[in-house]
C-alpha cells in the first residue's frame, strides 16, 4: 500500500533531521522511555493518531511511539506551527504527516480527518480539535485519548459534563510536571523569544501588559520583568489578581491598561479579552500578541473593521492604521506566537511533557476497558516518575525522609 503523507517539500528532511537531532540532546527523560518502549513494545499493531504542533520536539515524541510499535498518523494542532523541514524528516522516517506550515483553516480540518480516516485507537490531542472532530464521527473504536494543553482540557471537561464524552482521555496539561514548566517556563521564556524574533524590539523600559495570571501569563509576566519591563497584570480571578499583586505587579482593568501599555500578550485561553473599546484607547505603536491556545484572545475581525489601511512591515508583524495618529502591530496573525514566531518550548520542558504523553499513552492501553467515559488526571506515580527521571538527568540529588520522619509526618500524636 502506498505510504500516505501530504507535506510541503520532502527535500527539506536532511535540515530537519538536525534539528530534530539538536533536541533530542536536551530530551533525556524521554530517551529513557523510547529505551523502555523499543523492549515492551507496548504498542505493537495500534494506530496512534496525533494533533501536535509538528516541532522537532514532537518528532522525537513520534519516533517514541514508533519504537514502541505504533503507527503513528500526525496532523498540526496548528495553521502556523508546522515545521516543514521537520515534517520531511518524519515522513522519510514512515510517519504519516499531513501539514505544512501556513495550510488554511479548510485543509488543518481536512488533514484532521485524513488522521481520522486511519481509525486510530488512541489519540494524542493539543488543544481538541482532533478529539472533537472525532465525536462528529458515526462509529469510532478508540481506546481512549490524551490532551496537551489548558484550553483542550476545558473542552474535554465541557464533552464530559454534558454527557458526550465517548472515550476516556487522560488531562497530561493538568501533571505537575507538564504545566509548571511548559506552560509557565516554556511559554514565559519562547514568548519573549517569539516577540523579539518577529519585532527585535527592547524590552527594558517598557510597560508590558499580560493579560491571565495564569501558569503561562506567570511565566511571561517573570520573564518581562525580568528584562526591564514594567509590568501590568489584567485578571478576572481575584485570588490570581491578589498574587500578582503579591508578586510585585501591577493590576488594573484591561480599560486602563489599554491606554498605557507598550506591548500586550494575551494568555487566558478566553475570548476577545482585548477588543474594539480597547484597540481605541491604544498609544501609537502599541504591539500586540498571544499566546493562548486559539487566535480569539486578540478580537481580531474588530481590528480589521477599525482600520483603514493595513501593511507588513515585517515578517510575522501585520501594522494596522485604526486612526490618523494610531498604528497598532499585530503579531503572528494573533496566533500563537512563541509557536508561530519562534520555535515554540524549548526541549528541555517539552521533555517532560512528551514524557507525559508517551507514558499516557502506555497507561491507556494498559488500562483499556477499565476505565470510564471520564477525563482522569496523569497518575501520580507517573508524574513522580518523570520528576525523578528529570532530576537524575540534570544531576541533581535530593534527600530522602528518615523512618522518624515519615512517621512524625503521618501521625497525629505529637503536637508541642
Ligand atoms: N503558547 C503555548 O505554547 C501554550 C502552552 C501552554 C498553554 N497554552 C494556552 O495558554 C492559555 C492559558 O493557559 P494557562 O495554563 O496559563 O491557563 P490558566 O487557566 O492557568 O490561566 C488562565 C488565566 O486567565 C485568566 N482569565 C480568563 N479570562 C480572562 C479575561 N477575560 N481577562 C483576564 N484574565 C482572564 C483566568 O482567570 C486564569 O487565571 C490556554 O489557552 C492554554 O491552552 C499555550
Amino acid at each position: 500500500m502506498k505510504f500516505d503523507y501530504e507535506i510541503k517539500n520532502l527535500g527539506l528532511a536532511s535540515k530537519g533531521k538536525l534539528l530534530i537531532e539538536w533536541a533530542a540532546n536536551q530530551m533525556p527523560v524521554l530517551a529513557s522511555i523510547k529505551k523502555d518502549f523499543s523492549k515492551n513494545r507496548v504498542l505493537a499493531g495500534l494506530r496512534v493518531g496525533a494533533c501536535l504542533h509538528i516541532t522537532a520536539e514532537t518528532a522525537n515524541l513520534a519516533g517514541t511511539l514508533k519504537m514502541a510499535g505504533a503507527e503513528v498518523y500526525l496532523c498540526a494542532s496548528n495553521p502556523l506551527s508546522t515545521n516543514d523541514m521537520v515534517a520531511a524528516f518524519l515522513v522519510k522516517n514512515r510517519i504519516h504527516v499531513f501539514a505544512h506550515r501556513g495550510e488554511t483553516a479548510k485543509d488543518y480540518y481536512s488533514h484532521i480527518r485524513r488522521v481520522l480516516s486511519y481509525q486510530p485507537q488512541l489519540l494524542m490531542d493539543d488543544g481538541a480539535d482532533l478529539v472533537s472532530t472525532a465525536h462528529k464521527e458515526e462509529k469510532i473504536n478508540i481506546i481512549g485519548g490524551t490532551e496537551e494543553t489548558t484550553t483542550g482540557i476545558h473542552r474535554l471537561r465541557s464533552l464530559e459534563k454534558n454527557g458526550l464524552l465517548r472515550f476516556p482521555v487522560i488531562a497530561v496539561n493538568d501533571a505537575n510536571t507538564k504545566h509548571l514548566f511548559d506552560n509557565r517556563y516554556g511559554t514565559g521564556q519562547s514568548t519573549i523569544d517569539g516577540l523579539l524574533r518577529t519585532t527585535n524590539v527592547l524590552i527594558a523600559g517598557k510597560t508590558f501588559v499580560v493579560c491571565g495570571y495564569g501558569w503561562c501569563g506567570r511565566g511571561v509576566a517573570l520573564r518581562a520583568k525580568g528584562m526591564g519591563a514594567n509590568v501590568i497584570i489584567i485578571e478576572v480571578d481575584p485570588l490570581r489578581a491578589l498574587e500578582a499583586v503579591m508578586d510585585g505587579y501591577s493590576v488594573m482593568p484591561i480599560k486602563e491598561a489599554a491606554k498605557l501599555g507598550d506591548i500586550f500578550i494575551t494568555t487566558t485561553g478566553d475570548k476577545n479579552v482585548i477588543r474594539k473599546e480597547h484597540f481605541k484607547l491604544m498609544k501609537d505603536g502599541a504591539i500586540l500578541g498571544n499566546s493562548g491556545h486559539f487566535n480569539v484572545e486578540i478580537d481580531i475581525p474588530s481590528l480589521e473593521s477599525l482600520s483603514k489601511r493595513k501593511t507588513r512591515p515585517r515578517e510575522g508583524v501585520e501594522e494596522y492604521q485604526v486612526s490618523k495618529d494610531c498604528r497598532l502591530f499585530l503579531l503572528a496573525e494573533g496566533r500563537l506566537l512563541n509557536l508561530a514566531g519562534a520555535e515554540g518550548h524549548p526541549p528541555t520542558v517539552m521533555d517532560m511533557s512528551f514524557a507525559n504523553q508517551a507514558k499516557a499513552v502506555e497507561y491507556l492501553k494498559k488500562s483499556e476497558g477499565k476505565l470510564a467515559k471520564m477525563v482522569y488526571p496523569v497518575p501520580k506515580e507517573i508524574d513522580a516518575e518523570i520528576a525523578s527521571l528529570k532530576l537524575r538527568s540534570l544531576g541533581v540529588k535530593i534527600d530522602t525522609l528518615t523512618k522518624e520522619q515519615k512517621t512524625y509526618l503521618s501521625s497525629w500524636k505529637l503536637g508541642t
